[in-house]
């Protein structure tokens, strides 16, 4: 069996929604401590409609693939279904990922929930902060 699914391959080879939205009304950029690969996230929301999603990612193709499904399933979305997107979910949506890949996905949940913390802040709307604990004990800014 080949070590990664033809949906990983494809969002590696083509990821979706690559770049940078200027105007973001969240921006969020986690960092993996073992191996130094980094994501960042821009979304832009309307009427708590993820309206648009772009991302950065630095890092292998596990990231990459995992970056772009998760682009995928939150745009569009209301922040309540993106706020509980797991990166569990994420590697299901891509087939799955090797076990020892697995930690790649959680920068994508991770990185969304970073930025949509940073919308909240941004534009004081209160929110749930045990939502947030795995983001605020993360490595970078
Ligand atoms: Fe660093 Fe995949 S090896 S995110």
């Amino acid at each position: 069996m080949a070590l990664y699914s033809e949906k990983v391959m494809d969002h590696f080879r083509n990821p979706r929604n690559v770049g940078i939205i200027e105007d973001a009304d969240g921006v969020g950029e986690v960092g993996n401590a073992k191996c130094g690969d980094i994501m960042k996230m821009y979304l832009k929301i309307e009427n708590d409609i993820i309206k648009d999603v772009k991302f950065e990612t630095f890092g292998c193709g596990s990231a990459i693939a995992s970056s772009s499904m998760a682009t995928e399933l939150i745009k569009g979305k209301p922040i309540s279904e993106a706020l509980t997107l797991t990166n569990k979910a994420v590697a299901e949506a891509l087939d799955g990922l090797p076990a020892y890949k697995m930690h790649c996905s959680v920068l994508a949940e991770e990185a969304i929930k970073k930025a949509l913390k940073d919308y909240y802040e941004k534009n004081n709307i209160e929110y749930d902060k045990t939502l947030f604990e795995s983001v605020d004990v993360c490595c970078h800014k």
